[in-house]
C-alpha cells in the first residue's frame, strides 16, 4: 500500500485532518503538530530506532553533498524513513537542510566537525536504546579522536563506491584527529597527506562515510544490548577527572565537564 505524505501525518498523529481542525483551540493535546495539523518533532520527544545496514548508509553519506554534518544527519535519517521504525514517517519529516551549518567545524570556524555534531544531534531524538545513547555518543567520540581515519580498506572503498585511485592521489594518508575538532582533524591530515584544506573534498566525504558507517555500527550493537567498546573517557582523563570533577574537586582544582582527552590541550601537571 502506498500512502501520501498527508495520509502518512495523519497516521502519525492520529487523527484525520477534520478532527485536527475542530480541536484546534486546545494545542496542548496535539503540541507535536503545527497550526495545519503537520506533525512536528518536540522538544523532548523520542524516534524509535531500528537496526541499519552500516555499509549502505556510509555509501549514502558519501554521495551525499552540504558538508560532513549534512552528511551524517541525512543519510542516518533517510535510511530510517525507509526503514521498519514504527516512527518512519516521522523520521521522514526531519528537516535534515538544518544540518547544513556544521559544515567546516560550525560554518567554517573549525570547532566541532560536524560528524561529532551530527551524531549529537540525531541520538538526541532517538527513543531510549537499551540504556546507551549516552554511551554511543562518548564511543563515537572516543572513536573519532583516536582512530586513523577516514578509513580506507579495499573493502570500504569499494563499499562506498570510491577507488583505490581516490585513496593515493587525493586521500594520501589517513589520520588521527586527537580531538573532536574539525581543527585539529583537518591540520593533522594535512601533516600527513602534504595537501591543503581546500584540498579536503575526497579526504572529508570519506571521513563522514566512515562516521556514518561507524555510528551505524554503535547504535546496532547498542539496539541488541551488547556493551559499547570505548564509551568511557581514556584512563587518563578519568584520571584528571578525580580531582577535576563536576560536583566536587580537590582543593582549588577548577571543575572540568568534558570527556575529552585532556592531554590534547594541557600538559597535566604532574609528568
Ligand atoms: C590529585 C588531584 C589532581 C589530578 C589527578 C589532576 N589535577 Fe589538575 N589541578 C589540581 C589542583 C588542586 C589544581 C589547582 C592548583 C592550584 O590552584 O595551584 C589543578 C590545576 C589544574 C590546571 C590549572 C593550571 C595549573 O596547572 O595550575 C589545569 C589546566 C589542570 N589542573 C589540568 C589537569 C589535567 C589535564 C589533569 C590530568 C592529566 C589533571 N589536572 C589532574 C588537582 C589535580
Ligand atoms: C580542546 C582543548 C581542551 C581539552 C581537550 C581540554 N581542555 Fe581544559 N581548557 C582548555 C582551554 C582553552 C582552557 C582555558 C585556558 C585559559 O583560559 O588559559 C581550559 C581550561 C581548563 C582548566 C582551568 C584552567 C585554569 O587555569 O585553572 C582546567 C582545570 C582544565 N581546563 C582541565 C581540563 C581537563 C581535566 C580536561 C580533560 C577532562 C580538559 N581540560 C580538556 C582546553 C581544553
Amino acid at each position: 500500500m502506498t500512502i501520501n505524505r498527508r495520509q502518512a501525518l495523519t497516521q502519525i498523529i492520529g487523527i484525520s485532518t477534520a478532527a485536527a481542525g475542530a480541536t484546534l483551540m486546545g494545542t496542548s493535546a496535539f503540541a507535536a503538530t503545527d497550526e495545519a495539523g503537520n506533525y512536528k518533532l518536540e522538544l523532548g520527544e523520542k524516534l524509535k530506532y531500528v537496526p541499519l545496514d552500516a555499509m549502505a548508509t556510509a555509501k549514502l553519506a558519501y554521495e551525499t553533498g552540504g558538508g560532513c554534518m549534512h552528511q551524517v544527519f541525512y543519510s542516518l535519517i533517510h535510511m530510517l524513513s525507509l526503514s521498519d521504525s514504527v516512527d518512519a514517517a516521522k523520521f521522514a519529516s526531519i528537516p535534515t537542510a538544518l544540518a547544513g551549518y556544521g559544515a567546516a567545524g560550525i560554518a567554517g570556524q573549525g570547532t566541532v566537525c560536524g560528524n561529532n555534531n551530527a551524531t549529537g544531534m540525531l541520538v538526541n531524538f532517538l527513543d531510549d536504546i537499551n540504556g546507551q545513547n549516552g554511551a554511543v555518543i562518548g564511543a563515537l567520540f572516543r572513536y573519532y579522536e583516536n582512530t586513523e581515519l577516514p578509513l580506507s580498506s579495499p573493502e570500504f572503498v569499494a563499499g562506498i563506491g570510491s577507488t583505490a585511485e581516490k585513496t593515493t592521489d587525493e586521500v594520501v594518508s589517513s589520520s588521527v584527529a586527537n580531538s573532536i575538532l574539525c581543527h585539529s582533524s583537518i591540520s593533522n591530515w594535512s601533516k600527513a597527506s602534504g595537501k591543503t584544506f581546500a584540498q579536503k573534498g575526497e579526504r572529508c566525504k570519506r571521513l563522514s562515510a566512515s562516521i556514518a558507517f561507524h555510528l551505524v555500527e554503535l547504535l546496532n550493537i547498542a539496539y541488541k544490548g551488547d556493551t559499547l567498546p570505548q564509551s568511557k573517557p581514556s584512563d587518563e582523563a578519568q584520571a584528571c577527572q578525580s580531582c577535576h570533577g563536576v560536583d566536587a574537586t580537590m582543593s582549588s582544582a577548577a571543575s572540568v565537564k568534558t570527556d575529552m582527552e585532556c592531554t590534547t590541550c594541557h600538559t597535566g601537571h604532574f609528568n
